[in-house]
């Protein structure tokens, strides 16, 4: 675990050090759980998003896309049900004057125990070797036994706490368990109290004061409300799907794990209109749908697990999250849920609307059920990262730091170099760089050593490198280098443009799911 956090530590300043990710206001000394986006982390997540806009939009002829305000009628939030329950426990420690959530320090302490368990089982692992039975230690062993029995009640109180939404209990278990502040290391706690995680600010300016507004939680309500304009404008019929892509907002109490939890991020979120009955079938179809859409990145299909709810939103009968495996463990970067009729319904009764569908078919009209598939894009650029990074020891001793990005999303698709900088070599590298432009991100590369500039290239995960030398100029060829392998060939100029198509093009990734 401790060598994955190092991984993870390296991973992000690889990322502020080639351009990725940037703390947001740095020179201010930063602004915490708000990140920038780099001159090729722009790039990055602008291809992800691309992919996941064209899967939606190209590849089903049922879905549109929309693009609906940050800003909404601050009703819409009431309907929804956010003012009055998108909460969280907060608790504060009197001492330090820190503010954590009392969800996650008892899910914290509930992680320590469970790293004991792992410690005493991987010591009895190594100790018995192949004859270990892991399960018979874990109930034969007392100390394991007792970790295991205190694990297990403390769990308990703490999901029966959180299902009746018992803040005194919350505050109880927290003492009862010695849990302490991180900081301070003292048990000087508050009550723990809801904190609502919506931005809120003030449009316009009349006599009588301005209107609160939200920043948006979820891109999800600029759908739901629009969707009897696109269903009439767009002459929809079920099922269909609209898609959006956007900024959403949280004041996050504990945000941590660099771009993983945010209180500014993106969202990518479908919301397919179905007929009442059939939204169990369409659950499944979209849980197959987008996990295939994952796997096609090929960064390994045993880093994705579902993990079904097992206790679900009162408005929801069916919810799965996609998880990854971060180097910080199994996490989840989608959601997808079977939200009925739930939404639809109430901005129908709050804004005093019919927010129905007519089924010409059955000629009546009723409120169609929802299928949401819900994905963070800063975590989805998370994911990539984490598996693309690689340390590498090279045959001759040195090491090299290289970006296995999917070819379709790395940032740049091709660097070309003149091996020297005269003879005409530069010219003829410039040439080749304005035959690829149009179609690739192409860069231009003649600072340092052939060896050095590859590593560069290795390092923002550029997926080929062609070099010019004194050979092109006679017969037109030019060196081509494939990241992953370090592979070297002698190709035709002319055969470059086919060559890197086949790998970068989203064409090809899109073909995989279609
Ligand atoms: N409309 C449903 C909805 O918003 P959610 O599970 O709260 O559901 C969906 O969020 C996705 O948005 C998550 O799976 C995650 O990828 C992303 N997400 C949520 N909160 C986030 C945060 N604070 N920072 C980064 N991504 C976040």
């Amino acid at each position: 675990m401790a060598q994955q956090e190092d991984v993870f530590k390296k991973i992000v300043s690889h990322a502020k050090e080639y351009g990725f990710v940037f703390q947001s206001s740095e020179i201010y000394d930063g602004l915490a759980a708000v990140y920038d986006y780099g001159q090729n982390g722009v790039e990055l997540k602008n291809n992800i998003k691309r992919y996941w806009w064209d899967a939606m939009t190209l590849l089903h002829e049922n879905i549109v896309g929309i693009d609906s305000a940050i800003f909404m009628h601050p009703t819409i939030w009431k309907a929804s049900g956010h003012v009055d329950a998108f909460n969280d426990p907060l608790i504060d420690n009197r001492d330090s004057k820190k503010r954590y959530r009392a969800d996650v320090l008892i899910e914290d302490a509930i992680a320590k125990i469970d790293e004991k368990i792992e410690k005493e089982v991987a010591k009895a692992e190594k100790r018995f070797g192949e004859s270990f039975d892991r399960e018979m230690f874990c109930k034969t062993n007392a100390r394991v036994a007792e970790h295991i029995s205190k694990r297990d009640a403390l769990h308990q109180r703490y999901s029966d706490a959180m299902n009746a939404n018992d803040l005194d209990e919350l505050k109880q278990i927290i003492i009862d368990n010695d849990i302490v502040c991180p900081i301070s290391g003292t048990r000087n706690w508050t009550d723990v109290r809801q904190f609502n995680l919506m931005f809120k600010t003030e449009m316009g300016s009349t006599a009588d004061g301005a209107m609160t507004v939200y920043l948006r939680p979820e891109t999800a309500q600029g759908i739901f409300v629009n969707y009897l304009n696109v269903q009439k404008t767009g002459r929809m019929r079920l099922p269909f799907g609209i898609a959006q892509i956007g900024k959403a907002f949280r004041n996050e109490i504990v945000a941590r794990q660099f771009i993983f939890r945010m209180r500014e991020f993106e969202q990518m979120e479908m919301q397919f209109f179905v007929k009442p009955g059939e939204e169990l079938k369409w659950f499944e179809y979209w849980k197959q749908v987008r996990l295939a859409w994952h796997k096609a990145l090929g960064m390994g299909d045993q880093k994705y697990r579902y993990h079904d709810h097992e206790k679900l939103a009162h408005y929801a009968n069916a919810a799965t999250d996609i998880e990854f495996e971060m180097p910080f463990g199994f996490k989840e970067v989608e959601g997808i849920h079977s939200r009925t009729n739930f939404d639809l319904s109430q901005h129908e009764k709050y804004s005093g609307k019919k927010i129905q569908y007519f089924d010409p078919e059955k000629n009546e009209s009723y409120t169609p059920y929802v299928i949401e598939t819900s994905i963070g894009v800063d975590r989805m650029f998370l994911s990539v990262l984490c598996s693309s990074y690689e340390e590498q020891a090279l045959e001759n001793g040195e090491t090299r730091v290289v970006l296995h990005l999917p070819a379709p999303v790395a940032p740049v698709k091709c660097a070309v170099m003149p091996l020297v900088k005269k003879d005409g070599l530069p010219e003829k590298a410039r040439q080749i760089v304005d035959s690829l432009k149009f179609d690739f991100a192409t860069r231009y590369d003649e600072k340092d050593s052939i060896g050095k500039r590859y590593r560069r290239q290795d390092a923002i995960g550029t997926p080929f490198c062609i070099t010019v030398d004194h050979q092109t100029l006679e017969d037109n060829t030019v060196t081509i280098r494939h990241r992953d392998s370090m592979e070297q060939s002698r190709v035709k100029i002319e055969d470059l443009h086919e060559l890197i198509h086949n790998e970068v093009s989203l064409t090809s990734l899109l073909r995989k799911l279609a």
